[in-house]
C-alpha cells in the first residue's frame, strides 16, 4: 500500500506566522532564545539523522537497544490498532515497534507527525513501501498545538520518542502531557522515551561533536530565519555552545555571538554584543521516579520502564487512566 497524501495541519502560512512571532518575541528577551522546533528544515532533518549516527550521540542507540528488547511487550501489552509518533522525524527506530506489531497484534494504522514535511514524505513513503498491508497517514502538525486532531476509533499507542519531550520545558511538558491525556481514551497507551541524568562528561559530548555536526545543525536555525524572513544574520559570527546545567538538569544548546554583531529582521535591528548568546534548545534529562510522577500527574498509570543495559535512557510505557 502506498502512503496517503500527507494530511496538512500547517499550512505555510501558519509556520510563516508562527517563525515570525517566535523570533519577534525569542530576540527581544534578555536572554534572548528560540524554539528548537525551527531546526527542522530539510536540511536541519538530515542534519539530525547524521547526528544519530555520530559516536557521542549515545541517546538513538540506547533507545534502540531498549526497543529491541522490549517492543514485543509493548505490543502484546498495549494490543494497539493504532500506532501514533509524534516528532516521528524518519521514524527509523519505530520500525522495531511495527515489526513487533507485525508479529504479534493486529496493528492497521500508522500515523506518523511531525512539523517537518520533507522528513514526513520519505518517512511515509518508506515505511509504507515495507509495511504492505498498514496504512500509512502522515500529519504535518505541531504536537504542542494539535493533539486535538489525532484519529480516533480503536486502542491507540501513541509513541514520542528521541527523548524530544525534554526539549519542553518543565511548564509546558506538563501542559503537553495533559493535553494528551485529554487528547486519549481511557485504556490508550503512551510510549515515551526519555535521556536519564548522567555523568556530564557523557552528556555533553553528545550536544557537541568533535565533527562538528550538532553545530552545523544549530547554526541551521540562522539560516531558516535568513531564508524565511529575509534576515541577515551573520551564520558563522556564532559558535556553537552546549552548557550542562547541574540544577535543572539539563543541557542548553546555545550560539554564542564572537564579536559584536547585529541583524536585520522583520523590520527590527538586533543587536548581539560580543559573547552574547542565544538559547536554541533545552534537553532535559530525567530520573525514574520523576518521569513516573509527571505521567502519573497528567492522568496516566505507569506499566512498565525499560533502559537499555547501560542505564543511559529509559522507555516508560504509560495506560491512560
Ligand atoms: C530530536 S528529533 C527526534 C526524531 C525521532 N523521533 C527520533 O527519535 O530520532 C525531534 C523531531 O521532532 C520534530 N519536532 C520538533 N518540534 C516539533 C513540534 N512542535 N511538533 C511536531 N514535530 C516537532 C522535528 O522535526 C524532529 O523530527
Amino acid at each position: 500500500m502506498s502512503a496517503e497524501p500527507l494530511e496538512i495541519h500547517l499550512e505555510q502560512q501558519d509556520l510563516d506566522r508562527g517563525l515570525r512571532e517566535d523570533v519577534r518575541v525569542g530576540l527581544a528577551a534578555t536572554p534572548k532564545w528560540l524554539p528548537p522546533k525551527w531546526f527542522y528544515d530539510a536540511r536541519g532533518s538530515e542534519l539530525f539523522e547524521e547526528i544519530t549516527r555520530l559516536p557521542e550521540y549515545y541517546p538513538t542507540r540506547a533507545e534502540r537497544a531498549v526497543l529491541a528488547a522490549h517492543a514485543d511487550d509493548v505490543a502484546a501489552m498495549t494490543g494497539a490498532k493504532t500506532l501514533i509518533e509524534l516528532g516521528s522525524g524518519s521514524s527509523e527506530k519505530t520500525r522495531l515497534l511495527l515489526d513487533a506489531f507485525t508479529r504479534h497484534g493486529d496493528l492497521g494504522t500508522f500515523v506518523p507527525l511531525d512539523v517537518s514535511v520533507s522528513a514526513l514524505r520519505s518517512s511515509t513513503e518508506q515505511i509504507a513501501a515495507a509495511y504492505p498491508g498498514l496504512r500509512v497517514r502522515g500529519i504535518v502538525g505541531d504536537f504542542t498545538r494539535h493533539l486535538d486532531r489525532l484519529p480516533t476509533g480503536g486502542r491507540r499507542l501513541v509513541a514520542f520518542l528521541g527523548g524530544t519531550i525534554g526539549n519542553l520545558l518543565p511548564a509546558e511538558r506538563a501542559e503537553f502531557l495533559t493535553a494528551m491525556r485529554a487528547a486519549l481514551e481511557t485504556g490508550d497507551w503512551l510510549l515515551v522515551g526519555t535521556d536519564l541524568v548522567k555523568d556530564p562528561g557523557v552528556i555533553v559530548p553528545a550536544y557537541d561533536d568533535a565533527a562538528g555536526v550538532t553545530a552545523e545543525f544549530n547554526r541551521n536555525v540562522l539560516r531558516v530565519i535568513n531564508r524565511e524572513l529575509g534576515a541577515d544574520f551573520d551564520v558563522d559570527a556564532f559558535r556553537h555552545v552546549a552548557v550542562w546545567d547541574p540544577r535543572r538538569e539539563w543541557i542548553e544548546m546555545r550560539l554564542r555571538a564572537e564579536h559584536p554583531t547585529g541583524v536585520r529582521v522583520l523590520d527590527t535591528d538586533v543587536v548581539f554584543a560580543a559573547g552574547e548568546e542565544l538559547r536554541t534548545e533545552v534537553s532535559a534529562k530525567f530520573r525514574p521516579e520523576g518521569v513516573a510522577a509527571e505521567l502519573t500527574a497528567s492522568g496516566f498509570d505507569r506499566r512498565a520502564f525499560w533502559t537499555d543495559p547501560d542505564g543511559l535512557f529509559g522507555v516508560s510505557l504509560a495506560r491512560a487512566d
